[in-house]
């Protein structure tokens, strides 16, 4: 996919370099097109080195007479090449410029050149997105069949609280994948994913977990909403923000993990327990804070259910994928709890590995099939597995069906 990314001269400019990052980790291309007022608040050299692409920044930005020809139609060329326009953020000036049909600049021409999606992240203090002018404005665009990201509410740059702030630049860049997103493959399925660790209470202020961040499971249900699917995500407690699109099912304890599995797996055409569900948990949570004393102390353990277990022995013809996190032995491993689970797939990794896997933004995973085959995947973005996890899964399912 390729994606144009224009940034308006808004304080929340600076987002828009996370914006181009994110992007390019769920596998976008990305060319950045800046207005004059961006360039007050953040340099071009910044998207430039993490996009690996010259910025745009004018429309007259050549000087040699070839040059200037060239680019007084780059406008054209760039509205052709990408597939989406996102802007981020769309100031109240870029938005009454695009609903009037200005062409001042190169970001506003090239919005009127451009025949793909368009998104818009307007982000602006509350009184001038509350203003009449900037609602019939965004009414317009929307009529017009432009995506309009509402802006968050909180504390704005400039004191006050409200409605106005840019979104988190990960969901904005899910929002852009899923709407954009050229490939529909998941359309019809419902995927239940499980991310995340769990946390089992000790007493009120204390409990027992383990480092998973979650971000495989958020990048496996932000890939299947946007190639169509219906998407349940069933989450331990993690710091990441609800991927666009997404149902999220919070919950803290393992029991209360299988609880919830087990009442949404039968909508589920594919199940996907990525979570890092605790092997145990204490037995007597006290009610009260313990108070510390000299003495040694012990927490007693008893075993928590095995979710993907259970559910491996009612899935039907559900296509069932687990993970398995490991520090040696991986294949075998990944077969064992494959067969012992009865999954048709286990994907597995090394976490022992430096920069891979638990609290990483990349994995490099192993698919370790029904079938036999086993498949290594090479080391890339969390997003880009997912995709990949997907592009096998279906592909497992198609041959499962062909067996039977
Ligand atoms: N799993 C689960 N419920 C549990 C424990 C694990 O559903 N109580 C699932 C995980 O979500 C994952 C798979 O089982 O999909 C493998 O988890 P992992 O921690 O790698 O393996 P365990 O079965 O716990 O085995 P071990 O600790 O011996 O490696």
């Amino acid at each position: 996919m390729r994606t144009v990314l224009g940034v308006g001269g808004g304080i929340a400019a600076y987002k828009a370099a996370e914006l181009a990052r994110a992007l390019m980790e769920r596998g976008s291309e990305v060319q950045v097109v800046m207005t004059a007022a961006a360039e007050e608040f953040i340099r071009p050299l910044t998207f430039a080195s993490l996009t690996n692409r010259k910025v745009i920044t004018s429309l007259f930005a050549s000087s040699s007479a070839d040059e200037v020809l060239s680019s007084s139609v780059e406008h054209i060329r760039v509205a052709q090449d990408n597939h989406v326009l996102v802007v981020a953020p769309a100031t109240a000036d870029l938005v009454a410029k695009f609903a009037q049909g200005l062409a001042t600049d190169f970001l506003t021409t090239l919005y009127l050149a451009f025949t793909g999606k368009v998104i818009l992240a307007p982000a602006m203090n509350t009184a001038m997105w509350d203003h009449p002018a900037t609602r019939e404005n965004i009414a317009k665009l929307k009529a017009r069949g432009n995506f309009v990201l509402p802006p968050d509410e909180g504390l704005l740059a400039c004191g006050t609280t409200g409605a106005g702030r840019l979104p988190d630049p990960v969901m904005i860049a899910d929002a852009v994948i899923t709407l954009a997103h050229p490939r529909k493959d998941l359309d019809g399925e419902t995927v239940v994913i499980t991310a995340g660790p769990t946390q089992e209470a000790i007493d009120p202020v204390r409990f027992i977990s383990n480092r998973s961040s979650g971000r495989m499971g958020y990048a496996l249900a932000a890939a299947a909403a946007s190639r169509g699917a219906r998407v349940v995500l069933v989450s331990g407690p993690v710091n990441l923000p609800e991927p666009f699109g997404v149902e999220v099912v919070k919950v803290r304890s393992a029991q209360q993990m299988r609880d919830a599995v087990i009442s949404r797996m039968k909508e589920g055409t594919i199940i996907i327990k990525s979570a890092a569900v605790a092997d145990y948990t204490v037995s007597n949570p006290s009610p009260q804070k313990i108070k510390k004393t000299a003495a040694r102390m012990s927490v007693e353990l008893d075993p928590t259910v095995d979710i993907l277990a259970e559910v491996g022995r009612y899935k039907g013809d559900r296509l069932l994928i687990g993970f398995a996190a490991e520090t040696q032995n991986l294949v075998a491993e990944g077969r064992r709890k494959m067969e012992t689970k009865n999954c048709d797939m286990v994907v597995a990794n090394l976490v022992s590995k430096e920069g891979i896997g638990f609290d990483s933004e990349v994995n490099e995973v192993t698919l370790v099939m029904s079938t036999g085959e086993v498949i290594p995947l090479p080391e890339a973005s969390k997003r880009v597995v997912a995709d990949q996890i997907f592009d096998h899964a279906l592909k497992l399912r198609l041959a499962l069906h062909s067996r039977a």
